[in-house]
């Protein structure tokens, strides 16, 4: 019976308007960007949003001069405050120096009317400077019990903590696990100095110096932009070879690393195109989003995003056999046998999409994908040698607590160049280090 024919969705429009094009801050060099060509939303302000959070603390004063520096780099800054920040240093202090309404709770008629949602979608970047033990606790464990730690859990924002707080409330052992587990989610700690503290004690738990945290933040509100202008294809999931219409060949892929690679890109400015095989995840804001079934639909689709690409970047565990036959009708036990009650499938291989596209690449840096279950390295790099890729992520899918499906992952990136092993970290963190080395060759 005849295979069915690919039947790629029709690109959709992008699910949100495209992100201003941030000015680039002054302590950059960095060459400017290209401006990017879609219209920008009129609700979005021209500049990089920081949002700055502001927790309770001695060293909340300090935040008044890391928002003057913020906006000498060229940020509009908003402050959100929690209620024990606010009995430190007033709304009006912020609201003065920023020109902004500050929030803060209690929730008025004058407070947006979903808040948490609204800052968060705002922020570029969110710092929280000084961030206490209380909130740190809370940020590492989900808590959402103020207008903060609700914006927090809310945004897709890169999340930067400034921690001050006394050397006792630094080394217990509960501080130091949230800050385990906030920094293996791509957190990014701006560690405190070791010296006389406010309470008298000496030991680690001084907010870092505050050009510090600022240069961090610009850094962090700068790489936000660094892909503006390009177009980068990505692909994600798993594909799913119909035998029948009720049974498939597949793999565990969840989709989670394209997903997050393709998020990424699109928060840093870049225009995207996610072809994606069948996930339970959500349409990744900003992208172009192409769902197909099979390998040969994929194959399709990718085909027609490729060309004229700056990076493309193959996650998708596609699978390298089909059915020969999709047979039209449900396979039944007494039905399609061999004579001894077997049943035997004949499978053909599915296109290559990474060695067929990158074969043709021009100017486009390809990356491509490794799940190896052993030698792990050596297939990598066969695969950087015959597949025309420019970088291969390679990981090990043997230990069931990585890669498929997990949120986690340990990788090696293998180019020309060389191998450089990455630590354990979640897939947001890896989606951010390899579009770090897709800037850098760009
Ligand atoms: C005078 C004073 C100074 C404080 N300094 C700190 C500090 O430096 N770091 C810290 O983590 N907590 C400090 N605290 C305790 C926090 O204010 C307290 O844990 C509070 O619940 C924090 O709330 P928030 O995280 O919602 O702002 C201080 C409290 C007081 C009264």
């Amino acid at each position: 019976m005849p295979s069915k024919q690919p039947q790629p969705q029709q690109p959709q429009s992008p699910s949100r308007p495209q992100q201003p094009q941030a000015q680039q801050p002054q302590s950059q060099s960095r060459p400017q960007q290209p401006q990017a060509q879609q219209a920008q939303s009129p609700s979005r302000p021209q500049q990089p949003t920081v949002l700055v959070g502001v927790t309770g603390c001695i060293a909340t004063y300090k935040t008044c001069e890391i928002i003057r520096l913020l906006q000498k780099a060229g940020a509009r800054v908003k402050v959100v405050m929690t209620p024990m920040g606010a009995s430190f240093v007033t709304a009006e202090t912020f609201k003065a120096l920023t020109r902004e309404p500050v929030a803060l709770e209690p929730i008025d008629s004058h407070s947006a009317p979903i808040h948490h949602i609204t800052l968060a979608q705002e922020a570029d970047v969110f710092l929280i400077a000084p961030c206490t033990a209380n909130t740190l606790n809370k940020l590492a464990h989900g808590v959402a019990d103020n207008l903060l730690t609700t914006t927090a859990l809310a945004t897709e924002a890169p999340l930067l903590l400034a921690p001050a707080m006394n050397v006792h409330m630094w080394r217990d052992p509960c501080t130091q696990e949230s800050l385990g587990l906030l920094r293996a989610r791509g957190v990014q700690i701006i560690e405190p100095e070791a010296g006389l503290l406010a309470c008298g004690e000496v030991g680690e738990g001084r907010l870092a110096p505050i050009d510090q945290i600022a240069e961090k933040t610009v850094a962090e509100f700068a790489r936000a932009r660094d892909l503006a202008g390009k177009r980068i294809l990505v692909t994600a999931g798993a594909t799913r070879e119909q035998l029948d219409p009720v049974r498939y060949l597949s793999s565990p892929s969840s989709g989670i690393t394209g997903y997050a690679i393709a998020q990424e890109a699109a928060r840093r400015g870049a225009e995207v195109t996610l072809v994606s095989g069948p996930t339970n995840l959500p349409d990744p804001f900003g992208c172009r989003v192409q769902r197909v079934g099979s390998a040969l639909e994929m194959f399709v689709a990718a085909q027609g995003a490729f060309a004229g690409v700056d990076a493309a970047i193959f996650s998708a565990a596609v699978a390298d056999f089909r059915p020969e036959t999709r047979v039209e009708r449900k396979i039944k036990k007494d039905t399609n046998l061999d004579a001894d009650g077997s049943l035997t499938l004949k499978l053909v291989q599915n296109p290559d999409i990474l060695a067929t596209l990158a074969a043709d690449k021009g100017s486009t840096y390809v990356v491509g994908f490794a799940a190896e279950t052993n030698d792990v390295l050596a297939a990598a790099r066969k695969k950087l040698a015959t597949k025309h890729a420019d970088l291969i992520v390679a990981n090990d899918v043997s230990n069931p607590a990585l890669g498929f499906g997990s949120t986690h992952n340990k990788v090696w990136f293998v180019t020309a160049q060389g191998t450089e092993e990455s630590a354990l970290i979640s897939k947001t963190a890896l989606a951010r280090v390899l579009l770090d080395k897709v800037v850098a060759a760009l």
